[in-house]
């Protein structure tokens, strides 16, 4: 990895393990984008932005501050708007004579070692400076005093470009962000399809490809969360690239909050494409002397397909931003009374639960909603963390110890940042949560959400769980929000500020949670947002793992838990068995479809386990010991799709450890069919040279067989919708 500044031709070249990025200082005024894709060298490569000079027509001036030069033809590495290019901006900065041009030239450059910390947000991080080196590039705009620091760090390790922008104002007016983006790149043209990851609650990432046209194509989310409707990723796929093979580019964005990533195809069929905070209802005030910084838009490039992205992007994520003690510990595996009893529960159904649970041999009882204030149903109570002493007459610690005792760790669930009308925290302080005067406060679950860009409400929030949690020995959080935000405005805001409110909620909740997890660091904290509605990078940064989504029926997980791995790590990606018919589909699956697709991610249960026949809860005996065997594996090895469950009745994913010795491959039918026509699956990953045993069958696979000819499936007729198969390496 390395960052070098080729003076004779201006260029900033960036290159990491497998990949360039090129940037060329166009007539020592102008960022231009030159290259981002497979390594080159890094002499002789600055003409490459420069056709326009010959293509174009109507193109005269070739200095910048020539009259006659426009820059609608250039490929732009942070552009604005005003002084003709009309695609898309980067930037919009308004001053106080009403005018939004800007004009950003360069100033100065430096190339740091390590990487900074993003001022309030979190990011990608590096644990000593060698890992990684950081360009900085100033530009400004002399009109109005604005100056834009882009950053990019590359790292040693991992093939991968970050990048955010921070913007300062140096002048004596009072500037106003309209748009400011994270990254944005300009390739020369839009031969791409766009891959997003899109659904809803209960169907979360779904993948979705779109071919890139003239016009713009966009994702986004306006709800003040991340959303269950499209996740903080984009991915932008060449002619031809499958999961194997091809160039792929992938655009995430390290942030909970609303967001957009789009691209944007000219009329020369050239793409701009961009990722950043959502501009819509966003206004930041920046007064003389202050700055704003965006959050990190993590880049990746691969020419081994969609798996070769997903790869940079797991070992990323999981190394360099997850945090704390269980980032690099196999997580236990748990079961949650949520779907098993819902709010109806005692101490004594808990412990009767909590028991079997330490008879299969579970590591952690999560006990979910219900157990504060007076809440039986979801119509009060949030925001009172409290223990419901009716339910749990010895208290969250006399549950805790006795749960203990048995031999689990014990965790909860909180949904901190919701507030119900009828609760003790709304008829004392009615003006903590989100809303305009005036208008009604729109309820979804029948409740509001707390105003988390006041401070006071977000030292209500820390000193209220961390009194729960210190009260008793709680190992573990759920960490809960099951509403999208409306009627956004805080009363701690001036008028002129109030468009500022989505972004300071989020800055607000990454400050709470901050405190919270370094305060409790052998916690481990589970995001979870009605499911999978802010499994985002940011939250990430505090939160090991995520509940992947509300639905926990094996098939439908099957395209979630897909769609998500593009992006996401399986560790992060937490999966259950749950009971049948299941509550979300009423579908019925067999355990042993379930068990498979559930051990395919972090794996947990959601069931009532007193509720199995003998046979059943033998079965959840033998699942959880073999998951137990096989969970370093599937937690910390290399992950590959094999057939997409977007393309038809099958699916098959694999895992195989670093050294290549282990691996895993599941294969799922949705229906099944007699006398079906065979296929061969192509492994992936593996060893060419090596032997390996099938633990299931006791057959011997040459490595080149299993990578060239595969496995023979369907594997057997019948009621089979799954198989699961762990190798080794004889
Ligand atoms: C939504 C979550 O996604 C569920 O798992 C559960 O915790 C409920 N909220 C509880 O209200």
């Amino acid at each position: 990895m390395t960052i070098i500044f080729n003076k004779a031709e201006s260029l900033f070249h960036l290159q990491m393990e497998k990949t360039s990025y090129v940037i060329k200082l166009y007539d020592h005024a102008y960022l231009m984008h030159v290259y981002w894709g497979k390594k080159i060298r890094a002499h002789n490569v600055g003409w490459f932005c420069e056709t326009p000079y010959r293509r174009r027509q109507l193109i005269e001036g070739r200095k910048v501050d020539d009259v006659k030069f426009t820059s609608e033809y250039w490929p732009f590495e942070y552009p604005s708007y005003g002084t003709s290019d009309f695609r898309p901006p980067a930037v919009k900065a308004g001053s106080e004579n009403g005018t939004m041009i800007t004009d950003l030239r360069y100033v100065k450059h430096r190339i740091l070692k390590g990487k900074p910390l993003i001022d309030a947000l979190p990011s990608t991080y590096v644990e000593n400076e060698n890992e990684a080196e950081t360009l900085e590039i100033e530009l400004y705009d002399s009109l109005i005093g604005l100056s834009v620091f882009l950053y990019y760090t590359v790292y040693n390790t991992f093939d991968v470009i970050t990048r955010h922008a921070v913007f300062a104002n140096k002048g004596t007016q009072s500037l106003t962000l309209h748009k400011a983006l994270s990254a944005s790149i300009d390739f020369k043209d839009g031969h791409f399809e766009m891959l997003q990851l899109s659904g809803t609650t209960l169907r979360e990432r779904h993948v979705v490809k779109r071919k890139l046209a003239e016009g713009l194509m966009q994702i986004d989310s306006t709800r003040g969360i991340s959303s269950h409707i499209h996740n903080p990723f984009i991915a932008l796929l060449r002619d031809g690239a499958t999961e194997h093979m091809g160039e792929v580019y992938g655009l995430s964005l390290v942030y909970s909050g609303n967001f957009v990533a789009s691209a944007h195809v000219d009329q020369y069929f050239s793409a701009r494409v961009q990722i950043g905070i959502n501009p819509f209802n966003f206004l930041w005030v920046l007064e003389p002397g202050k700055t704003f910084s965006t959050p990190e838009a993590v880049m990746v490039y691969s020419d081994e397909g969609l798996n070769g992205l997903s790869h940079k992007y797991h070992d990323l994520y999981r190394k360099r931003l997850c945090r704390g003690i269980y980032r690099d510990r196999v997580r236990p595996v748990l079961v949650n009374n949520w779907e098993a009893t819902y709010f109806d529960f005692d101490h004594d159904k808990i412990i009767s639960m909590a028991k079997k649970a330490k008879e299969s041999g579970i590591e952690l009882f999560v006990l979910d909603d219900g157990w504060f204030g007076s809440r039986n149903n979801d119509q009060s109570s949030l925001g009172d963390w409290h223990e419901n002493t009716c339910k749990l007459p010895k208290g969250l610690k006399g549950l805790a110890d006795e749960i203990n005792a048995l031999g689990l760790k014990f965790g909860l669930w909180f949904e901190p940042e919701a507030v119900s009308p009828d609760s003790e925290l709304y008829r004392k302080h009615p003006d903590w949560c989100i809303s305009v005067p005036g208008r009604k406060r729109t309820e979804w679950r029948n409740q509001l959400v707390l105003d988390l860009a006041r401070k006071e409400v977000c030292d209500y929030i820390i000193h209220s769980v961390a009194t729960v949690l210190n009260s008793a020995n709680i190992e573990y959080v759920k960490w809960d929000m099951n509403r999208r935000l409306t009627e956004m405005a805080s009363a701690s805001l001036p008028p002129e500020r109030q468009m500022e409110f989505s972004h300071r909620y989020i800055l607000g909740l990454y400050n709470v949670l901050e405190e919270l997890t370094s305060r409790f660091p052998n916690v481990l904290f589970e995001n979870c947002a009605s499911g999978g509605g802010r499994f985002d990078p940011g939250m990430l940064y505090y939160f090991p793992q995520t509940w992947t989504s509300d639905n926990t029926d094996a098939v439908c997980r099957l395209k979630i838990q897909y769609g998500t791995s593009i992006c996401y790590p399986l560790i992060a990606t937490c999966a259950h068995v749950s009971a049948i018919p299941n509550h979300q589909v009423l579908r019925s699956t067999p355990m042993k479809m379930r068990g498979p697709v559930a051990m395919s991610g972090n794996m947990g249960y959601e069931l009532d386990l007193t509720n199995l026949t003998e046979y059943e809860s033998n079965e959840v005996m033998e699942q959880v010991a073999l998951y137990k065997e096989m969970r370093s594996l599937v937690q910390f090895g290399r992950f590959y799709r094999l057939k997409s469950p977007f393309d038809g009745n099958q699916t098959a994913w694999m895992v195989v450890s670093d050294d290549k010795r282990e691996f895993v491959v599941w294969f799922f039918r949705v229906m099944v069919e007699a006398e079906e026509a065979y296929f061969n699956l192509r492994l992936a990953g593996i060893d060419a040279e090596l032997d390996y045993i099938c633990l299931d069958n006791g057959m011997v696979y040459s490595g080149d067989a299993l990578l060239n000819m595969g496995l023979t499936l369907p594997w057997q007729n019948g009621d089979h919708m799954s198989l699961m198969m762990r190798f080794s390496a004889v």
